[in-house]
Protein backbone atom coordinates (compact mmCIF):
# COMPACT_ATOMS: atom_id res chain seq x y z
CA UNK A 1 0.00 0.00 0.00
CA UNK A 2 1.05 3.55 -1.01
CA UNK A 3 1.33 5.73 1.91
CA UNK A 4 -0.66 8.97 1.18
CA UNK A 5 -4.82 8.50 0.35
CA UNK A 6 -5.54 8.23 -2.91
CA UNK A 7 -7.25 12.21 -3.79
CA UNK A 8 -10.10 11.60 -6.65
CA UNK A 9 -11.78 14.42 -8.14
CA UNK A 10 -15.23 13.59 -10.05
CA UNK A 11 -15.11 16.36 -12.71
CA UNK A 12 -18.46 17.66 -14.27
CA UNK A 13 -19.46 16.03 -17.60
CA UNK A 14 -19.41 18.39 -20.46
CA UNK A 15 -20.97 16.25 -23.28
CA UNK A 16 -24.45 17.73 -24.35
CA UNK A 17 -27.15 15.70 -22.39
CA UNK A 18 -25.08 13.65 -20.47
CA UNK A 19 -26.53 13.15 -17.05
CA UNK A 20 -24.31 10.10 -16.04
CA UNK A 21 -21.56 10.23 -13.45
CA UNK A 22 -18.44 7.88 -13.50
CA UNK A 23 -18.75 8.17 -9.19
CA UNK A 24 -22.34 7.83 -7.60
CA UNK A 25 -22.64 9.56 -3.88
CA UNK A 26 -23.45 4.92 -2.48
CA UNK A 27 -19.88 4.53 -4.36
CA UNK A 28 -18.30 7.56 -3.30
CA UNK A 29 -19.05 7.05 0.70
CA UNK A 30 -17.69 3.05 0.32
CA UNK A 31 -14.40 5.36 -1.14
CA UNK A 32 -14.09 7.56 1.38
CA UNK A 33 -14.75 4.83 4.18
CA UNK A 34 -11.85 3.05 2.76
CA UNK A 35 -9.37 6.18 2.92
CA UNK A 36 -10.18 7.94 -0.14
CA UNK A 37 -10.35 11.87 0.01
CA UNK A 38 -12.92 13.24 -3.20
CA UNK A 39 -13.94 16.03 -4.69
CA UNK A 40 -16.92 16.34 -6.58
CA UNK A 41 -17.70 19.29 -9.18
CA UNK A 42 -20.90 21.00 -9.01
CA UNK A 43 -22.32 20.09 -12.55
CA UNK A 44 -25.50 21.72 -14.38
CA UNK A 45 -25.98 18.38 -16.20
CA UNK A 46 -25.78 15.84 -13.58
CA UNK A 47 -28.86 13.29 -12.72
CA UNK A 48 -27.16 13.67 -8.76
CA UNK A 49 -27.13 16.78 -6.99
CA UNK A 50 -24.19 17.99 -5.14
CA UNK A 51 -25.73 17.98 -2.14
CA UNK A 52 -26.04 13.87 -2.11
CA UNK A 53 -22.30 13.61 -2.65
CA UNK A 54 -21.96 15.96 0.43
CA UNK A 55 -24.08 14.21 2.92
CA UNK A 56 -21.49 11.13 2.44
CA UNK A 57 -18.76 13.35 2.83
CA UNK A 58 -17.29 14.64 -0.67
CA UNK A 59 -16.17 18.19 -0.74
CA UNK A 60 -17.48 20.05 -3.17
CA UNK A 61 -15.76 22.21 -6.03
CA UNK A 62 -16.56 24.28 -8.73
CA UNK A 63 -17.38 22.89 -11.98
CA UNK A 64 -14.25 22.82 -14.20
CA UNK A 65 -12.09 22.93 -10.83
CA UNK A 66 -9.95 19.82 -11.82
CA UNK A 67 -7.83 21.95 -14.70
CA UNK A 68 -6.34 23.90 -12.24
CA UNK A 69 -6.33 21.57 -9.19
CA UNK A 70 -3.00 20.12 -7.45
CA UNK A 71 -1.50 17.30 -9.44
CA UNK A 72 -1.81 14.47 -7.03
CA UNK A 73 -5.75 13.98 -7.42
CA UNK A 74 -6.78 11.40 -10.37
CA UNK A 75 -9.54 13.06 -12.14
CA UNK A 76 -12.17 10.81 -13.04
CA UNK A 77 -15.46 11.67 -15.27
CA UNK A 78 -17.16 9.63 -17.96
CA UNK A 79 -16.81 11.18 -21.90
CA UNK A 80 -14.52 13.26 -23.79
CA UNK A 81 -12.92 16.43 -22.52
CA UNK A 82 -14.13 19.08 -24.78
CA UNK A 83 -12.27 18.84 -28.37
CA UNK A 84 -11.67 22.74 -28.27
CA UNK A 85 -9.23 22.44 -25.55
CA UNK A 86 -6.20 21.50 -25.72
CA UNK A 87 -4.19 22.21 -22.72
CA UNK A 88 -1.21 19.51 -21.47
CA UNK A 89 -2.95 17.40 -19.22
CA UNK A 90 -1.24 17.02 -15.96
CA UNK A 91 -3.04 14.66 -13.92
CA UNK A 92 -3.75 11.02 -14.18
CA UNK A 93 -7.20 10.40 -15.60
CA UNK A 94 -9.67 7.88 -15.59
CA UNK A 95 -11.99 8.09 -18.63
CA UNK A 96 -14.00 6.76 -21.76
CA UNK A 97 -11.68 8.86 -23.80
CA UNK A 98 -12.27 7.02 -27.64
CA UNK A 99 -8.60 7.47 -28.66
CA UNK A 100 -7.19 4.04 -29.05
CA UNK A 101 -8.99 2.09 -32.13
CA UNK A 102 -7.78 4.99 -34.68
CA UNK A 103 -10.78 7.21 -34.13
CA UNK A 104 -11.17 10.35 -36.30
CA UNK A 105 -8.79 12.99 -34.54
CA UNK A 106 -7.55 9.96 -31.86
CA UNK A 107 -4.05 11.30 -32.41
CA UNK A 108 -4.99 15.02 -30.62
CA UNK A 109 -6.79 13.83 -27.86
CA UNK A 110 -3.99 11.21 -26.66
CA UNK A 111 -1.42 13.60 -27.53
CA UNK A 112 -2.25 15.82 -24.31
CA UNK A 113 -1.20 13.34 -21.73
CA UNK A 114 1.90 12.43 -22.47
CA UNK A 115 2.64 16.45 -23.08
CA UNK A 116 1.69 17.42 -19.69
CA UNK A 117 3.13 13.77 -18.04
CA UNK A 118 -0.10 13.16 -17.54
CA UNK A 119 -1.69 9.65 -17.97
CA UNK A 120 -5.16 8.16 -19.68
CA UNK A 121 -6.51 4.59 -17.92
CA UNK A 122 -9.45 4.27 -20.16
CA UNK A 123 -12.48 2.81 -19.05
CA UNK A 124 -13.15 1.03 -22.08
CA UNK A 125 -10.09 -0.92 -20.93
CA UNK A 126 -10.14 -2.01 -17.73
CA UNK A 127 -10.30 -5.54 -17.73
CA UNK A 128 -10.17 -8.50 -14.96
CA UNK A 129 -7.67 -11.06 -14.95
CA UNK A 130 -9.88 -13.18 -17.50
CA UNK A 131 -9.94 -10.02 -20.14
CA UNK A 132 -14.05 -9.24 -19.52
CA UNK A 133 -14.63 -5.32 -18.95
CA UNK A 134 -14.59 -4.24 -15.17
CA UNK A 135 -17.50 -2.06 -15.61
CA UNK A 136 -20.19 -1.34 -18.52
CA UNK A 137 -23.02 -0.06 -19.28
CA UNK A 138 -24.84 -2.68 -21.12
CA UNK A 139 -27.30 -3.78 -18.70
CA UNK A 140 -29.40 -0.51 -18.50
CA UNK A 141 -28.76 -0.26 -22.57
CA UNK A 142 -30.53 -3.25 -22.96
CA UNK A 143 -33.20 -2.63 -19.92
CA UNK A 144 -33.67 1.26 -21.90
CA UNK A 145 -33.77 -0.51 -25.19
CA UNK A 146 -36.43 -2.79 -24.42
CA UNK A 147 -38.70 -0.20 -23.18
CA UNK A 148 -38.69 1.32 -25.94
CA UNK A 149 -39.96 -1.72 -27.97
CA UNK A 150 -42.62 -2.56 -25.32
CA UNK A 151 -43.38 1.23 -26.02
CA UNK A 152 -43.43 1.39 -29.77
CA UNK A 153 -45.23 -2.04 -30.15
CA UNK A 154 -48.00 -1.08 -27.88
CA UNK A 155 -47.88 2.18 -29.53
CA UNK A 156 -48.52 0.64 -33.20
CA UNK A 157 -51.54 -1.24 -31.87
CA UNK A 158 -53.49 2.04 -30.85
CA UNK A 159 -52.58 4.44 -33.71
CA UNK A 160 -52.31 4.47 -37.53
CA UNK A 161 -49.41 3.62 -39.90
CA UNK A 162 -48.76 6.97 -40.39
CA UNK A 163 -47.73 8.08 -36.82
CA UNK A 164 -44.42 7.06 -35.56
CA UNK A 165 -43.62 6.49 -31.64
CA UNK A 166 -43.00 10.19 -30.25
CA UNK A 167 -40.08 10.97 -28.58
CA UNK A 168 -38.91 9.72 -24.89
CA UNK A 169 -36.94 11.45 -22.38
CA UNK A 170 -34.92 10.78 -19.54
CA UNK A 171 -36.09 9.23 -16.64
CA UNK A 172 -35.48 10.23 -12.89
CA UNK A 173 -35.86 6.20 -12.17
CA UNK A 174 -36.39 2.95 -13.73
CA UNK A 175 -39.67 2.87 -11.23
CA UNK A 176 -41.13 5.40 -13.34
CA UNK A 177 -40.31 4.18 -17.02
CA UNK A 178 -41.68 1.02 -15.70
CA UNK A 179 -44.86 2.76 -14.44
CA UNK A 180 -45.17 4.59 -18.44
CA UNK A 181 -44.62 1.18 -19.91
CA UNK A 182 -47.06 -0.70 -18.20
CA UNK A 183 -49.44 1.82 -18.82
CA UNK A 184 -48.93 1.65 -22.75
CA UNK A 185 -48.97 -2.05 -22.20
CA UNK A 186 -51.88 -2.18 -20.53
CA UNK A 187 -53.94 0.23 -23.44
CA UNK A 188 -52.39 -1.94 -26.04
CA UNK A 189 -53.60 -5.26 -24.55
CA UNK A 190 -57.57 -4.14 -24.42
CA UNK A 191 -57.03 -4.23 -28.50
CA UNK A 192 -55.08 -7.60 -28.55
CA UNK A 193 -57.56 -9.03 -26.22
CA UNK A 194 -55.00 -9.53 -23.62
CA UNK A 195 -52.35 -11.11 -25.85
CA UNK A 196 -49.12 -10.12 -25.07
CA UNK A 197 -46.17 -9.67 -27.32
CA UNK A 198 -43.67 -12.45 -28.00
CA UNK A 199 -40.76 -11.34 -27.02
CA UNK A 200 -36.89 -12.45 -28.52
CA UNK A 201 -34.22 -11.57 -27.15
CA UNK A 202 -30.43 -12.10 -29.03
CA UNK A 203 -27.38 -12.54 -27.14
CA UNK A 204 -29.29 -12.72 -23.95
CA UNK A 205 -26.64 -14.30 -21.47
CA UNK A 206 -25.04 -10.68 -22.36
CA UNK A 207 -24.79 -7.77 -20.36
CA UNK A 208 -27.44 -6.02 -22.54
CA UNK A 209 -29.38 -8.90 -22.47
CA UNK A 210 -30.32 -9.53 -19.53
CA UNK A 211 -31.51 -6.03 -19.17
CA UNK A 212 -33.94 -6.47 -21.97
CA UNK A 213 -35.31 -9.52 -20.38
CA UNK A 214 -35.39 -8.05 -17.03
CA UNK A 215 -37.23 -4.66 -18.47
CA UNK A 216 -39.46 -7.49 -19.95
CA UNK A 217 -40.48 -9.08 -16.95
CA UNK A 218 -40.76 -5.96 -14.65
CA UNK A 219 -43.49 -4.87 -17.06
CA UNK A 220 -45.47 -8.19 -16.68
CA UNK A 221 -44.76 -9.75 -19.55
CA UNK A 222 -44.89 -13.62 -19.19
CA UNK A 223 -42.09 -15.39 -19.45
CA UNK A 224 -43.32 -17.95 -22.11
CA UNK A 225 -43.03 -14.82 -24.32
CA UNK A 226 -39.75 -14.03 -23.69
CA UNK A 227 -37.49 -15.85 -25.87
CA UNK A 228 -34.10 -16.01 -24.94
CA UNK A 229 -31.14 -16.79 -27.81
CA UNK A 230 -27.61 -16.94 -27.33
CA UNK A 231 -24.61 -18.40 -29.19
CA UNK A 232 -26.42 -21.96 -29.03
CA UNK A 233 -29.82 -20.86 -31.16
CA UNK A 234 -27.89 -19.09 -33.17
CA UNK A 235 -25.21 -21.76 -34.08
CA UNK A 236 -27.66 -22.83 -37.53
CA UNK A 237 -26.91 -19.57 -38.92
CA UNK A 238 -29.13 -17.11 -40.20
CA UNK A 239 -31.78 -15.25 -41.47
CA UNK A 240 -34.29 -16.67 -38.40
CA UNK A 241 -38.04 -17.10 -39.23
CA UNK A 242 -38.51 -16.82 -35.42
CA UNK A 243 -37.30 -13.59 -35.90
CA UNK A 244 -40.24 -12.44 -37.89
CA UNK A 245 -42.61 -14.35 -36.23
CA UNK A 246 -42.11 -12.34 -32.88
CA UNK A 247 -43.70 -9.23 -31.93
CA UNK A 248 -40.65 -7.82 -30.73
CA UNK A 249 -36.99 -8.30 -31.32
CA UNK A 250 -34.01 -6.96 -29.07
CA UNK A 251 -30.98 -7.48 -30.70
CA UNK A 252 -27.92 -7.38 -27.96
CA UNK A 253 -24.90 -9.88 -29.41
CA UNK A 254 -21.66 -8.41 -29.38
CA UNK A 255 -20.49 -8.85 -32.89
CA UNK A 256 -16.99 -9.61 -33.23
CA UNK A 257 -16.65 -11.59 -36.23
CA UNK A 258 -18.42 -11.49 -39.71
CA UNK A 259 -21.65 -13.79 -39.20
CA UNK A 260 -24.78 -14.41 -41.99
CA UNK A 261 -27.54 -11.85 -41.58
CA UNK A 262 -30.26 -12.25 -38.73
CA UNK A 263 -32.75 -10.87 -40.82
CA UNK A 264 -33.15 -10.33 -44.54
CA UNK A 265 -35.55 -8.53 -46.59
CA UNK A 266 -37.32 -11.87 -47.95
CA UNK A 267 -38.36 -12.31 -44.20
CA UNK A 268 -39.46 -9.23 -43.68
CA UNK A 269 -41.92 -9.04 -47.02
CA UNK A 270 -44.29 -12.01 -45.48
CA UNK A 271 -47.28 -11.20 -45.65
CA UNK A 272 -47.69 -12.83 -42.17
CA UNK A 273 -45.16 -11.55 -40.53
CA UNK A 274 -45.85 -10.32 -36.48
CA UNK A 275 -42.78 -8.48 -36.12
CA UNK A 276 -43.64 -4.92 -35.62
CA UNK A 277 -40.71 -3.47 -33.46
CA UNK A 278 -36.80 -4.03 -34.03
CA UNK A 279 -34.43 -2.88 -31.18
CA UNK A 280 -31.37 -2.82 -32.33
CA UNK A 281 -28.71 -2.38 -29.06
CA UNK A 282 -26.28 -3.02 -30.65
CA UNK A 283 -26.61 -0.60 -33.34
CA UNK A 284 -23.76 -2.05 -35.72
CA UNK A 285 -25.35 0.72 -38.08
CA UNK A 286 -22.32 0.96 -40.24
CA UNK A 287 -20.79 -2.32 -39.79
CA UNK A 288 -20.32 -4.16 -43.16
CA UNK A 289 -21.23 -7.31 -41.23
CA UNK A 290 -24.24 -5.66 -39.08
CA UNK A 291 -26.74 -8.61 -38.94
CA UNK A 292 -29.81 -6.74 -38.97
CA UNK A 293 -28.96 -5.06 -42.58
CA UNK A 294 -32.63 -3.51 -43.07
CA UNK A 295 -32.17 0.52 -41.71
CA UNK A 296 -28.98 2.71 -41.83
CA UNK A 297 -28.89 5.73 -39.52
CA UNK A 298 -29.00 5.67 -35.63
CA UNK A 299 -32.19 7.20 -34.34
CA UNK A 300 -32.09 9.24 -31.14
CA UNK A 301 -34.04 9.96 -28.02
CA UNK A 302 -36.65 12.43 -29.82
CA UNK A 303 -37.42 10.59 -32.72
CA UNK A 304 -36.55 7.15 -31.26
CA UNK A 305 -37.49 4.52 -34.56
CA UNK A 306 -37.41 4.69 -38.00
CA UNK A 307 -39.68 2.94 -40.36
CA UNK A 308 -38.46 -0.12 -42.81
CA UNK A 309 -39.37 -0.65 -46.11
CA UNK A 310 -41.64 -3.37 -46.34
CA UNK A 311 -43.77 -4.67 -49.55
CA UNK A 312 -46.36 -6.79 -47.62
CA UNK A 313 -47.14 -7.41 -43.93
CA UNK A 314 -48.07 -4.69 -40.83
CA UNK A 315 -45.58 -1.38 -40.47
CA UNK A 316 -42.55 -2.55 -38.91
CA UNK A 317 -39.97 -0.02 -37.30
CA UNK A 318 -36.37 -0.32 -35.76
CA UNK A 319 -34.71 1.81 -32.75
CA UNK A 320 -31.40 2.15 -33.09
CA UNK A 321 -30.28 4.72 -30.35
CA UNK A 322 -26.49 4.25 -29.93
CA UNK A 323 -26.89 5.64 -26.17
CA UNK A 324 -29.66 3.81 -24.62
CA UNK A 325 -28.43 3.76 -20.89
CA UNK A 326 -28.96 7.95 -20.99
CA UNK A 327 -32.70 7.00 -20.93
CA UNK A 328 -32.18 5.91 -16.74
CA UNK A 329 -28.64 7.89 -15.93
CA UNK A 330 -28.99 7.04 -12.22
CA UNK A 331 -29.67 3.91 -12.44
CA UNK A 332 -27.26 3.19 -15.09
CA UNK A 333 -24.53 5.60 -13.33
CA UNK A 334 -25.12 3.46 -10.14
CA UNK A 335 -24.66 0.48 -11.84
CA UNK A 336 -21.44 1.35 -13.47
CA UNK A 337 -20.29 2.76 -10.19
CA UNK A 338 -20.65 -0.47 -8.30
CA UNK A 339 -18.69 -2.51 -11.09
CA UNK A 340 -16.24 0.02 -11.33
CA UNK A 341 -16.06 0.15 -7.45
CA UNK A 342 -13.71 -3.30 -6.41
CA UNK A 343 -10.98 -1.77 -9.32
CA UNK A 344 -11.20 2.00 -7.57
CA UNK A 345 -10.92 0.48 -4.22
CA UNK A 346 -7.17 -1.20 -6.17
CA UNK A 347 -6.44 2.63 -6.62
CA UNK A 348 -3.67 2.73 -3.84
CA UNK A 349 -2.01 -0.03 -5.43
CA UNK A 350 -1.92 1.19 -8.64
CA UNK A 351 1.14 0.31 -9.51
CA UNK A 352 1.40 -2.89 -9.08
CA UNK A 353 -2.80 -3.76 -9.31
CA UNK A 354 -3.12 -5.74 -13.06
CA UNK A 355 -6.22 -3.74 -13.66
CA UNK A 356 -4.38 -0.51 -13.40
CA UNK A 357 -1.05 -2.04 -14.81
CA UNK A 358 -2.90 -3.14 -17.66
CA UNK A 359 -4.58 0.01 -18.61
CA UNK A 360 -1.11 1.61 -17.97
CA UNK A 361 0.70 -0.28 -20.60
CA UNK A 362 -2.09 -0.12 -23.27
CA UNK A 363 -1.64 3.61 -22.40
CA UNK A 364 1.58 4.22 -23.03
CA UNK A 365 1.79 1.61 -26.15
CA UNK A 366 -0.78 4.11 -28.10
CA UNK A 367 2.01 6.83 -26.67
CA UNK A 368 4.87 4.94 -28.59
CA UNK A 369 2.52 5.08 -31.73
CA UNK A 370 2.23 8.92 -31.95
CA UNK A 371 5.65 8.95 -30.95
CA UNK A 372 5.94 7.02 -34.25
CA UNK A 373 4.23 9.36 -36.61
N1 LIG B 1 -27.05 1.03 -27.91
C1 LIG B 1 -26.39 1.33 -26.79
O1 LIG B 1 -26.64 2.36 -26.17
C2 LIG B 1 -25.36 0.38 -26.24
C3 LIG B 1 -24.89 0.55 -24.92
C4 LIG B 1 -24.00 -0.39 -24.41
C5 LIG B 1 -23.55 -1.43 -25.23
N2 LIG B 1 -23.97 -1.52 -26.53
C6 LIG B 1 -23.50 -2.59 -27.43
O2 LIG B 1 -24.23 -3.78 -27.17
C7 LIG B 1 -23.44 -4.90 -27.57
C8 LIG B 1 -23.49 -5.96 -26.50
O3 LIG B 1 -22.81 -5.48 -25.34
P1 LIG B 1 -22.76 -6.34 -23.99
O4 LIG B 1 -22.01 -5.52 -22.98
O5 LIG B 1 -24.11 -6.85 -23.66
O6 LIG B 1 -21.84 -7.56 -24.48
P2 LIG B 1 -21.66 -8.95 -23.75
O7 LIG B 1 -20.34 -9.45 -24.21
O8 LIG B 1 -21.96 -8.83 -22.29
O9 LIG B 1 -22.84 -9.85 -24.37
C9 LIG B 1 -22.91 -10.19 -25.72
C10 LIG B 1 -23.67 -11.50 -25.85
O10 LIG B 1 -23.86 -11.75 -27.24
C11 LIG B 1 -23.67 -13.12 -27.46
N3 LIG B 1 -23.39 -13.31 -28.89
C12 LIG B 1 -22.30 -12.90 -29.59
N4 LIG B 1 -22.43 -13.27 -30.87
C13 LIG B 1 -23.61 -13.92 -30.98
C14 LIG B 1 -24.29 -14.54 -32.04
N5 LIG B 1 -23.77 -14.56 -33.28
N6 LIG B 1 -25.47 -15.13 -31.79
C15 LIG B 1 -26.01 -15.12 -30.56
N7 LIG B 1 -25.42 -14.52 -29.49
C16 LIG B 1 -24.23 -13.94 -29.71
C17 LIG B 1 -22.53 -13.50 -26.53
O11 LIG B 1 -22.47 -14.90 -26.30
C18 LIG B 1 -22.92 -12.70 -25.28
O12 LIG B 1 -23.75 -13.46 -24.43
C19 LIG B 1 -22.05 -4.35 -27.86
O13 LIG B 1 -21.90 -4.23 -29.24
C20 LIG B 1 -22.06 -2.98 -27.22
O14 LIG B 1 -21.20 -2.07 -27.90
C21 LIG B 1 -24.88 -0.63 -27.03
Amino acid sequence: MSQSPVILHLRAETKPLEARAALTPSTAKKLLDAGFKIYVEESSQSIFNADEYKQVGCEIVPEGSWKTAPKDRIIIGLKELPENETFPLVHEHIQFAHCYKDQAGWQDVLRRFPEGNGVLYDLEFLENDQGRRVAAFGFYAGFAGAAIGVLDWSFKQLNPDSANLPGVTPYPNEDALIKDVKVELEKALVKTNGVYPKCLVIGALGRCGSGAIDLFQKVGIPDDQIAKWDMKETAKGGPFQEIVDSDIFVNCIYLSKPIAPFVNQELLNQESRKLRSIVDVSADTTNPHNPIPVYTIATVFNDPTVPVETSKGPKLSVCSIDHLPSLLPREASEFFANDLLPSLLQLPDRHTAPVWTRAKSLFDKHVARLNKL
